[in-house]
């Protein structure tokens, strides 16, 4: 039974986690205004009571939303934080870990206590946090080769340079890699460094002995390093995708099991001469969101991506290429699907003749004029009815007005089977943001889905898609 003190530790580090306001969570606790003004007070002293109704509404909010069919459901993973900056991020990939029915159970290593606190990591893992070797309490209550045991996968997130050195070389000087050298079970590693510390030629033959004897990896990340102007491969991968490689790693039970999905991303560009071509503001978000989800579910995923700079969903086969006829070719290229989702904002137009050369001003006169002939549609293309049409061909429509009517006609016009409709006006913000309102249209009917972040649309997309194609051929 927790004590009060405890629990008012677990209360406030949930809060500084950045879960919940204290308003916010006064509010789904159904406090009162004297409670709630206690709750904001400095001096907060609250009553047992109180307490108890916070208890039961964080642990409310943490498991919101369970999808029962995730593959993480009922998982046991054993987090090893080791001491980077990006030890922060943990505690959103606790907290989305549990939202899927996994249980967390965190090792925090001297220097990843430096980055993250205990407390904060015992509350959003609701479990008690391991940090000592020789801790006799510890070893009474569990032992640390049960720790390691006791769990269907162990994941070093963030894994230092210095973890992973200790990992190659088989070092057992602290309880992570104690555990990580006694375990029996799967491996994961997100590493997290300075850019030059991860092309370092000690790092990288750190991390293929490692891969070499089974041990996998999420990340690193292009990016902006913490470190003032630093910028290059080595961020810790996003709790969202190594949310997404575990759950490609567990899904091999999936309920997309033996499909074989296609996904087209990103935009295309289109060379005028050399050096400049015709592009569009796509970022590849929702496609590569989508092929991660699907993978997830457990098909056979490739994606056929145009230039973006997301990085590559764990578990899927990337084909990368440039123009919509280098798209059309890759698409036919992977061979016959189950699904197909055309992701990707094609471009409409090519330059009847793209220059070799760059085209100078002075061989032109004031105005230029380039002439454009249509590219092949590619979802048309794969739509077309024949032996060899996938089971459920899916289009976007990207629109500024009428978006439902434009997208219903699109639908017949392509021959799919679903469009899923938004508005990329400008203001709304679709085009390279975070987020995306959408319809589904299908023969049948016209869902509207709230706005939802572009990870939710893809997740749920690809559910509705596995809900289709349950019991078929
Ligand atoms: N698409 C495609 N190949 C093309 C053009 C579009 O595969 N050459 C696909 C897109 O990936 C998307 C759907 O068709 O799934 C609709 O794309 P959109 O840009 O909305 O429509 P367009 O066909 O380009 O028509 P319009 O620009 O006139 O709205």
């Amino acid at each position: 039974m927790a004590t009060v003190k405890d629990t008012i530790h677990r209360v406030r580090a949930y809060v500084a986690a950045g879960h919940a306001s204290k308003s916010g969570l006064a509010v789904s606790a159904g406090l009162t205004a004297n409670a709630l003004r206690g709750l904001e007070s400095a001096e907060w002293n609250p009553t047992a009571e109180t307490l108890s109704k916070l208890e039961a509404a964080i642990s409310g909010s943490t498991v919101v939303d369970v999808p029962q069919d995730t593959a993480l459901a009922g998982k046991r993973i054993l987090l090893i934080v080791a001491g980077g900056i990006a030890a922060y991020k943990c505690l959103e990939l606790i907290r989305r870990l549990r939202e899927r029915g996994a249980a967390v159970r965190c090792v925090l290593t001297e220097a990843g206590a430096r980055f993250v606190t205990p407390l904060s990591l015992a509350a959003i893992s609701g479990d008690k946090v391991y940090q000592d070797l020789f801790s006799l309490t510890d070893e009474s209550e569990i032992g640390h080769i049960r720790l390691a045991r006791d769990a269907d996968l162990v994941l070093v997130a963030p894994a230092t340079a210095d973890i992973l050195a200790r990992m190659a070389a088989g070092i057992a000087n602290d309880l992570a890699t104690t555990a990580l050298l006694a375990t029996d079970q799967p491996v994961m590693v997100a590493p997290a460094m300075n850019p030059r510390m991860w092309e370092h030629a000690a790092t990288q033959s750190n991390i293929a002995a490692l891969e070499g004897r089974g041990v996998s990896r999420v990340g690193p990340a292009a990016g902006e390093m913490a470190e003032a102007d630093a910028w290059g491969v080595g961020r810790m991968a996003e709790p969202a995708d190594i949310l997404a490689a575990l759950e490609a790693f567990f899904g091999a039970g999936g309920r997309l099991r033996g499909r074989r999905a296609l996904v087209t991303s990103g935009p295309t560009i289109e060379a005028i001469d050399p050096v400049r071509y015709i592009a569009n503001r796509s970022s590849g978000k929702q496609g590569h969101a989508i092929a991660a989800a699907l993978a997830r579910l457990g098909a056979d995923t490739t994606l056929v991506s145009g230039p973006t700079e997301q990085p590559d969903p764990p578990g899927v086969a990337v084909v990368n290429i440039e123009s919509a006829r280098d798209m059309l070719a890759a698409c036919e290229a992977a061979g016959p699907s189950d699904i197909v989702v055309c992701a990707a904002a094609v471009v409409d137009w090519r330059v009847a003749e793209a220059a070799p050369r760059k085209l100078k001003k002075k061989d032109r006169k004031q105005s230029q004029t380039l002439e454009l002939v249509e590219n092949p549609d590619i979802l048309a293309t794969l739509s077309r009815a024949g032996p060899g049409r996938p089971r459920l061909v899916v289009g976007f429509a990207a629109e500024t007005e009428s978006v439902i009517d434009n997208a219903i006609a699109k639908r017949a016009a392509k021959g799919c089977d679903w469009i899923v409709a938004n508005d990329v006006s400008a203001g709304t913000g679709t085009f390279g943001g975070d987020s995306n309102t959408v319809h589904l249209v299908s023969a049948e009917e016209v869902e509207d889905w709230p706005t939802l972040a572009k990870e939710e649309v893809a997740e749920r997309l690809a559910l509705c898609i596995a809900d289709a194609l349950e019991g078929a051929p």
